[in-house]
Parts: C-alpha cells; structure tokens; sequence
C-alpha cells in the first residue's frame, strides 16, 4: 500500500528514521562497553523488542507484569521489570515467567524498594525452580519509587540476599525528572547527584559482601551522562527509538548521538473554515500529557486542541496557506509512549512519509497490558 492509501488517523513509523535511531544508540552504547536494555514500555512491540536485541541489546525492560508476560510470549528471553510489584498475583506470575525464561535460557529481574516487597517476592519464589534478578531501586531524585540511597538500600540488599531464589543483581537508579530539565547543565546537575548517590550506596552494598552489582537506568534525555560517570553499567533508553515533541524541546547535548522523529500521526483535514483547517486527529489518537502534537507537515501551522477526535490548526505565522479539505497532515504526537497505548498497530513506511510504502504492520502486542 501507498503511504497516501493509508486511512486516517493512523499512528505511523517511518521504519528508515528508527532504523538508523535503533543503530545510533546500538553504536553508543558498544563504543562504550555499556549493556543496553531498552525499555518496551514505550513501543509494546515484540517484534520491535527482537530488533532491538539483534542489534545488541542485552534483553528489554517493561513496566508492567503484563508487558513482559505479553513480550516473552512474543520470543524475548530477558526482561526487567523496572517496577515495584507487591501483589500476590502478579508475585506468583512473575514466579511462573522467571521458570519459563529460564527454561529457555532467558531472565526475568525486578526491581524492589520495600522489605514487603522484598518478603512478598520470596514467598511467591519460594520452591520455584529457578532464580530471579533483583534490583534495589534507590530514589536518585525523580521522587518515585525507590528506596533512600545508602544504608535504607543496604538493609534491603541484606534482606535480598537472605533468601536463595532472589539473586540481588544490581541496583536501579533512574532519574526520570531529570529527561525533560531543558537545559544540558540543569541535566548534568541532576546526573552528577544521581551518580554520587548510586555509587555511595553502591560501594555499602558491595563493602558489605554483595555483588559486584550491576548499576541500571538512564532515559533517552540524559544517557550520555550515566554512560560518561562510569557508575551505570546499562542503560534503560526508551523513547530514542521514536524521539517525540517533548523530547525535541529539550536542548540538544552536544554529546549524544542525533535521534529523529520516527513515529507519527497521519491525519486528514474534514472541514475547513476561513481562519482553521480541521484534522481528524484529537487525544484519542494521540496522548497529551506533555503538550499538544507538533505539525510536521505541512510547516507553520499549530495545532490546538479539538476535544477527541479533532484538531485544529492555524497559521503559526502570517502568510501560511491552510491546507484544504482532504489534505494530509502529519503530526508528531506529544508523548509516544501513551501514543502508542492507544493504537493497536503502527505501520511501518519505508522510503519517506511523502512517496513511501507501508512495508509491514507491527503490533502493539501489550497495548493495554496494565496489570
Ligand atoms: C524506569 C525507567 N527507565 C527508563 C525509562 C526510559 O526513559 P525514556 O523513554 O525517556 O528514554 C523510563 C521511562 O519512563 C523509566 O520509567
């Protein structure tokens, strides 16, 4: 099919542009002996989890029990869960999973910041014939989950490594506030306290008898400080694949590695008025938690919002042409990752978004896997 045949709104990867982002950070990532393990959160796709893993990547991270019951169905072998789970439940799933990848060679890891959760997950693993990757989760300022860095981590380290089927594998040190700061000096500011809290409480943990610990985290905004500091040994990048308009208002760090636009929203202009053209794209076709989409093409317009099923664009500037009734837009949603939660399938283009082809549709095989 035609890129101009595909129906609208329909949420769309330009496959050449995250190629060449799945290669690029590939690339860093060896250059510099460091482990990569993208997070799947943010595409849900199996398909897109093996790519990442054929060029390099040591497993993938989800967030949720569900994503990663979904991805191993779908052939991936290494999962970290790098989330807190406390429920009996999804604790005697985790359980089943850790036997089955393990069965087949695989991993299954978790991250933990309580002493419930810690007793929890060795109550749902006790007689289970295999082990499961335990990473402490201290809080390096993103102010979520995770324990206090130094001895609270210590204490759970000691706790993780009483029971036989919990291996303590590292610790996880994610600082998600500091992503979206603007400004390169603001981020390495925030990265340098991480830094210094993740290996203060690495040096306790590992002074104490444990390890040596495998330091993970990192995002897409700030991974060339974790990866320069020497502290972190993997990187848990998620949105480089897609890159989106939030990220793309950060200030570029000379350092990285230049990420594009990969995953869009097609949309098509149903009504036009003098001052507006309206698209048939609202917030159920893309998220916009972090801000309203950009207009790819055509330039100058702005997009405001239209309530669920409709956008509406202006001139950004004087001179603009609208376009007309039955015109293609193309948007770069806000925010990829709940984007993507609300699409069952992104279709791959190849050859450009203007004179390209659908080469393959790609499921979003944990759209909706919450628990
Ligand atoms: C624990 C954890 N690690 C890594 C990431 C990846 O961050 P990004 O998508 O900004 O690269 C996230 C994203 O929210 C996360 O929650």
């Amino acid at each position: 099919m035609d890129v101009k045949d595909i129906d609208t709104p329909a949420l769309v990867v330009d496959l050449d542009a995250m190629e060449r982002n799945l290669a690029g950070m590939a690339r860093f990532a060896r250059e510099r002996g460091l482990r990569l393990r993208p997070h799947a959160k943010m595409h849900k796709s199996a398909e897109i989890a093996r790519l990442q893993i054929a060029a390099g990547a040591v497993g993938v991270c989800v967030q949720k029990t569900a994503e990663a019951e979904t991805l191993a169905a779908g052939g991936v072998d290494d999962i970290l869960v790098t989330n807190e789970v406390v429920a009996p439940l999804k604790l005697a799933r985790l359980a089943t999973l850790a036997q089955q990848l393990a069965g087949r060679g695989g991993r299954l890891g978790v991250a933990v910041d309580s002493a419930h959760g810690v007793a929890a997950l060795a109550a749902a693993m006790a007689g289970v014939a295999a082990s499961i990757d335990v990473y402490v989760e201290i809080d390096v300022g993103h102010g979520r989950c995770g324990a206090a860095p130094g001895e609270a981590a210590l204490a759970l380290a000691r706790q993780v490594g009483a029971h036989a089927p919990l291996h303590l594998a590292g610790l996880q040190a994610y600082h998600g506030r500091a992503q979206h700061q603007r400004t390169p000096a603001e981020r390495a500011a925030s990265i340098a306290a991480a830094a210094q809290a993740a290996a203060h409480t690495r040096d306790l943990i590992e002074a104490a008898g444990f390890g040596p610990l495998c330091i993970t985290g990192a995002g897409s905004g700030t991974f060339t400080l974790e990866a320069a500091s020497g502290v972190w040994h993997e990187l848990q990048v998620g949105s480089y694949l897609f890159m989106d308009a939030d990220y793309a208002a950060n200030e570029a760090d000379p350092q990285a590695p230049v990420f594009e636009h990969a995953l869009f929203v097609k949309a098509q202009v149903i009504s036009r008025q003098a001052d507006r053209a309206i698209c048939d794209a609202g917030h159920k076709s893309h998220a916009i938690d972090t801000g309203l989409p950009r207009v790819a093409w055509p330039e100058g317009l702005a997009f405001a919002n239209g309530g669920d099923e409709h956008g509406v664009l202006r001139a950004a500037q004087p001179g603009v042409r609208l376009p007309a009734i039955g015109d293609t837009v193309w948007l770069i949603p806000g925010h990829c990752d709940p984007t993507v939660n609300l699409h069952d399938e992104l279709l791959g283009v190849r050859g450009g978004l203007h004179a390209g082809r659908v080469e393959r549709r790609i499921r979003v095989d944990a759209r909706g896997a919450l628990t």
